[in-house]
């Protein structure tokens, strides 16, 4: 077995072990992808697109977010100019473009980010310290180098979740072990706008297929009699 490949299967088999260690990605380097220029028709017309790799969101109060940033309600600031200056001094523009976005859906859980990388999403929680910033960018930088998703490092660990449902291919290589699901399903969730309620205080409440339904507010509550249907809780 070549070296390459001898270090192709310690590496996968790291990952899979959820192992790798901080430095053990970047024993790997596999042939960089470079970004490449593709053309895109719209509004009639051709476009040169670059295809890169990735994209980082960043929940930010300057684009009308609710929580992220909010210092007034107890929230840490998102030090945005950081973001950009770790951004720029790596020399990132062409392989992982940088937004700032409104809210994500999960204020809950923020100050929150989502990346984006080599076809995964990997979310972010909980930054509330500017230390976070640079080992996003690391942990970025990590995979745009061995090309491939890797778990996130000590100092992130505890900040990645897997907000999205798991593809059925079963090829899906979890990040992270695994959420405990709550047992009694979405009962603590309004499912028009996913905020936690509580079954023993929620004001707002409808019967809908021999379940109840919690909501958080009263607009919620009529959205969603307005057409059950939509709000996927069968
Ligand atoms: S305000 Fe940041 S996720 Fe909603």
């Amino acid at each position: 077995m070549s070296d390459d490949s001898m270090g192709e299967s310690r590496l996968r088999a790291a990952v899979t072990n959820s192992e790798v260690s901080p430095g053990d990605e970047h024993r790997l380097v596999l042939e960089p992808t470079r970004p490449r220029l593709i053309r895109i028709q719209a509004r009639g017309e051709e476009f040169p697109i670059l295809q890169i790799q990735g994209q980082l969101f960043v929940c930010s109060k300057a684009n009308g977010n609710c929580c992220c940033g909010w210092e007034e309600k107890g929230r840490a600031p998102v030090n945005a100019s950081l973001y950009e200056a770790e951004w720029e001094r790596r020399g990132l523009r062409s392989r992982l473009h940088l937004s700032f976005t409104g809210c994500l859906g999960v204020c809950t859980l923020g100050n929150n980010a989502l990346l984006q990388i080599l076809g995964r999403s990997i979310w972010l929680k909980d930054l509330n310290d500017d230390a976070f910033i640079p080992a996003i960018f690391d942990y970025a930088e990590a995979m745009l180098q061995v090309g491939q998703i890797v778990p996130p490092s000590p100092s992130l660990k505890e900040h990645v979740y897997e907000r999205f449902l798991a593809p059925p291919t079963g090829q899906h290589l979890p990040l992270i072990a695994d959420a405990v699901p709550v047992t009694d399903d979405l009962q603590y969730v309004d499912p028009v706008c996913f905020m936690n309620v509580d079954p023993a205080t929620a004001r707002h409440v409808a019967e809908f297929q021999g379940r109840t339904i919690y909501f958080c507010a009263p607009s919620c509550k009529r959205q969603f009699l307005a057409n059950p249907a939509a709000f996927n809780v069968g």
